[in-house]
């Protein structure tokens, strides 16, 4: 393809982009096609001859958007708000478009630099303090690897330069809430350290949170059997209830066993941009990492997660390799990002939240997620006024837990109740909610945040939630 055939197919594509997001409203929300039918309209072998571009655009909408779950669709409150703000989008292409190769600071230095200057706004913009370094990785499951990599390295005074963990003497210990995302259990099996050495401590309280006494007593005991606590990873916004640690707290003690303090605010961390929920995250200055992903909430396009260290010297430490072929002159004089994480070849990752932070600006991003929050918290108050309804976590930010208690109902049968209306509900296609389990019973989720949510979408939601519930309730099905 060369310039001027990408321009046409360029002008033709933005369009497809705007009326795509135009017409998302309109769509399921919920994907409904089933598993392997995208497979089977795709042909099984690779095109010898050049397609016309109107050919990928009619497979596009033939093939591709009915084969999606719209997370761009106002009524999506799945998961977690998966935003990608239009904005952040053109940062994406012109990512793309300027092909740049990010291996090392030579390579691209304006996308080493544009992405120091842009990781040091939105920590301005957080309300941290100056001693905070960071960097763009995909997603915080990497910041966490990362993390309890440079953990492992501190417990062990540099492991990985002798025999590895193999050659320890005494195991080391990791530690976080029952309620923290997966993510932290793969990272630390993926860091060697083994799931006999991570222990899952209760959350405590309607709020969930890590219980600071119960992990001084968990860290006294380990050490007591010899073992040596080495990371405890605290969550700010759990991905179930968005419960979140007493990461102050937490950090006393964490630092009185000598152990790394990583703190996981991968969907919540949109907050820090309001000064008024900072309190939630008390504490957050004294750990030694932390992680947060512009790409959920705040809006910026996937593949962009902030990660905060208080000393880059040890995160590259670890991460540091030095082929002589990426070797230059200035080598010592400045940032080299492929030692502040695990791939090598980057993107120019910065872009898409330059782009978002320019042409957004913070105070509309900011306006944005405080609508969310009087959505949620009005949301929270129309069910806990209804009869028969409850909510089973406090509403802390966006995220609003529910469920549907008819009289009588056993724990088994109201389990396949809460299942059954939130199925109801999804597949209308108009609405799209997460049945989540909170201490092995099922509960729903409304995930509230996607850009184009207005009120009447979460009052539309909550009435469809109501009439399925209704028709699912045990007894009156049908
Ligand atoms: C609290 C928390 N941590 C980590 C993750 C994983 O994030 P990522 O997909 O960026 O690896 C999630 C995703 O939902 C999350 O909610």
């Amino acid at each position: 393809m060369d310039p001027e055939e990408f321009r046409r197919a360029g002008h033709e594509l933005v369009d497809w982009i705007a009326d795509y997001r135009l017409r998302a409203a309109t769509l399921p929300v919920r994907a409904r096609v089933r598993p392997g039918e995208v497979l089977g309209a795709l042909p099984a072998s690779p095109p010898e001859e050049a397609a016309a571009f109107a050919e990928i655009l009619h497979d596009l909408d033939a093939v591709v958007v009915p084969g999606l779950t719209h997370t761009q669709h106002p009524r999506n409150f799945a998961w977690f708000p998966s935003n990608a703000s239009l904005s952040s989008v053109l940062g994406d292409i012109t990512a793309a478009g300027l092909g740049a190769l990010g291996i090392t600071w030579q390579s691209a230095p304006a996308l080493t630099e544009l992405e120091q200057v842009v990781c040091d706004w939105m920590r301005q913009l957080a309300g941290l303090s100056e001693g905070w370094h960071g960097t763009i990785l995909d997603g915080a499951s990497a910041a966490c690897l990362v993390a309890l990599l440079v953990a492992r390295e501190r417990a062990t005074d540099g492991s990985q330069r002798r025999s590895g963990l193999q050659g320890e003497p005494s195991p080391l210990t990791v530690y976080c809430s029952a309620d923290a995302h997966s993510s932290v259990a793969k990272a630390a099996l993926l860091a060697g350290y083994g799931s006999d050495h991570l222990r899952l401590l209760a959350p405590a309280g309607p709020a969930r949170c890590m219980d600071a006494a119960k992990l001084d007593e968990a860290m006294s005991a380990d050490r007591a059997a010899g073992r040596r606590p080495a990371a405890v990873v605290a969550t700010a916004g759990t991905t179930g209830t968005t419960g979140f640690d007493p990461i102050g707290a937490v950090a006393e003690v964490a630092r009185r066993h000598g152990a790394f303090l990583h703190v996981d605010a991968a969907m919540a961390g949109a907050a820090l941009l309001l000064p008024e929920h900072r309190h939630l995250f008390e504490g957050i200055e004294e750990a030694d990492s932390l992680c947060w992903n512009p790409h959920k909430w705040m809006g910026t396009v996937l593949e962009t997660s902030l990660f905060y260290v208080r000393d880059p010297a040890e995160l590259v430490g670890v991460m540091a390799t030095d082929p002589s072929y990426l070797r230059s002159s200035v080598d010592g004089a400045v940032v080299q990002y492929r030692d502040w994480g695990i791939p090598l070849g980057r993107r120019f990752r910065a872009l898409k939240l330059w782009y978002q932070l320019r042409l957004d600006g913070p105070e509309a991003i900011r306006r944005r997620l405080r609508r969310d929050l009087a959505h949620a918290a009005r949301l929270g108050e129309l069910v806990a006024a209804e009869p028969g309804w409850e909510l089973v976590a406090p509403v802390q930010l966006q995220t609003v837990c529910v469920r549907h208690v008819p009289d009588g109902c056993g724990p088994d049968e109201l389990d396949a109740h809460t299942l059954a209306w939130c199925e109801a509900v999804n597949a209308s296609g108009q609405a799209h909610l997460t049945p989540s389990l909170l201490d092995k019973r099922w509960m729903v989720r409304v995930s509230i945040g996607a850009e184009p949510t207005e009120w009447d979408d979460v009052e539309a939601t909550w009435r469809l939630m109501q009439e399925a519930a209704a028709t699912t309730t045990p007894g009156r099905e049908g």
